[in-house]
């Protein structure tokens, strides 16, 4: 099997890892991970999708991704794009094997009015004009550099209609990384919840020197260097780091109703960031 590229740009990188997976690899083996919106929650999903009226899905750099044939096989109107062609036939392909996987997988009953269309797209570059009513880009942004953020959140940001949703479901984005990533987001318009009390939090965080990582929102010392066998430190800046972790919490509750004000604005494109660790 071909590794993923390092340089997400090297589109030859991302074509070779597809192809050396499908038709005739080990697909079946990658195809179930569709990051935090698992396979089991598409029946919920779908339904409160479907119940609200918000028909219209993109899935931007879906991979092999099971998830865009799980939702349009829920009834929902759903857009499956990538720059890799074989990630592409794979998500067109109507074979019985990768339905078999399907069904094996989710006990779905087929709402046969959605449809999914699938087709080769860099998102980089423009797509669709105030079209969708939720985006899910599963771990297809991190990767990139910053100019490359840049673009491809004002392709998503354009892509979206006013008062939806874009939710970018990451893995292990941690430090000047996060930075980036949000910041990309904020100056293509999006509105991230809480954004700028989060940037005081980073901020807060940093000035203590004390390395740490978050996992679930909480800062933690990761178990290395100085901090590898010395317990007493690890538990003085462990204080520090929880008392900061504690204002944060503190301003937050005191900023949910300001906060729920501005993303309830009819023009707010909203940025939903999941960062899981793994
Ligand atoms: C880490 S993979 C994630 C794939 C899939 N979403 C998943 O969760 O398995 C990143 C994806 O972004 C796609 N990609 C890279 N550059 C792209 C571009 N410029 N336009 C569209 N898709 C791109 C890759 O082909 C790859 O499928």
């Amino acid at each position: 099997m071909a590794e993923m590229p390092k340089d997400w740009n090297n589109h030859k990188g991302w074509e070779n890892y597809y192809a050396s997976l499908y038709p005739n690899g080990d697909f079946a083996d990658k195809c179930f991970w569709t990051g935090s919106i698992s396979l089991d929650r598409v029946e919920s999903l779908a339904k409160e999708l479907n119940q609200n009226n918000r028909k219209t899905i993109w899935i931007s750099g879906c991979g092999i991704s099971l998830l865009p044939k799980a939702l349009a096989q829920r009834g929902l109107k759903v857009y499956a794009t990538d720059i890799s062609p074989s990630a592409i036939a794979f998500q067109n392909s109507k074979e019985k094997r990768i339905q078999d996987l399907l069904d094996k997988q989710i006990l779905l009953e087929i709402n046969d009015s959605g449809s999914l269309i699938s087709e080769i797209q860099d998102f980089r570059s423009p797509y669709k004009d105030n079209f969708f009513d939720l985006i899910i880009n599963t771990k297809s942004f991190q990767g990139f550099d910053k100019p490359t953020m840049a673009s491809v959140a004002k392709t998503h940001f354009d892509s979206l209609k006013p008062s939806c949703n874009a939710i970018f479901d990451t893995m292990n984005v941690q430090g000047e990384n996060r930075e980036n990533f949000e910041e990309s987001l904020v100056s293509a318009g999006f509105l991230i919840p809480f954004y700028e009390l989060n940037c005081w939090y980073r901020k807060k965080l940093n000035e203590t020197g004390i390395p740490y990582v978050f996992v679930l929102g909480n800062p933690f010392i990761p178990r290395f260097g100085f901090y590898a066998d010395n317990e007493e430190l690890v538990e003085k800046d462990t204080k520090v780091l929880r008392e900061i972790a504690a204002e944060f919490h503190q301003k937050q509750q005191e900023s949910i109703e300001q906060e729920r004000e501005k993303l309830q604005s009819p023009k707010a494109k909203i940025a939903t960031i999941i960062y899981s660790t793994g």
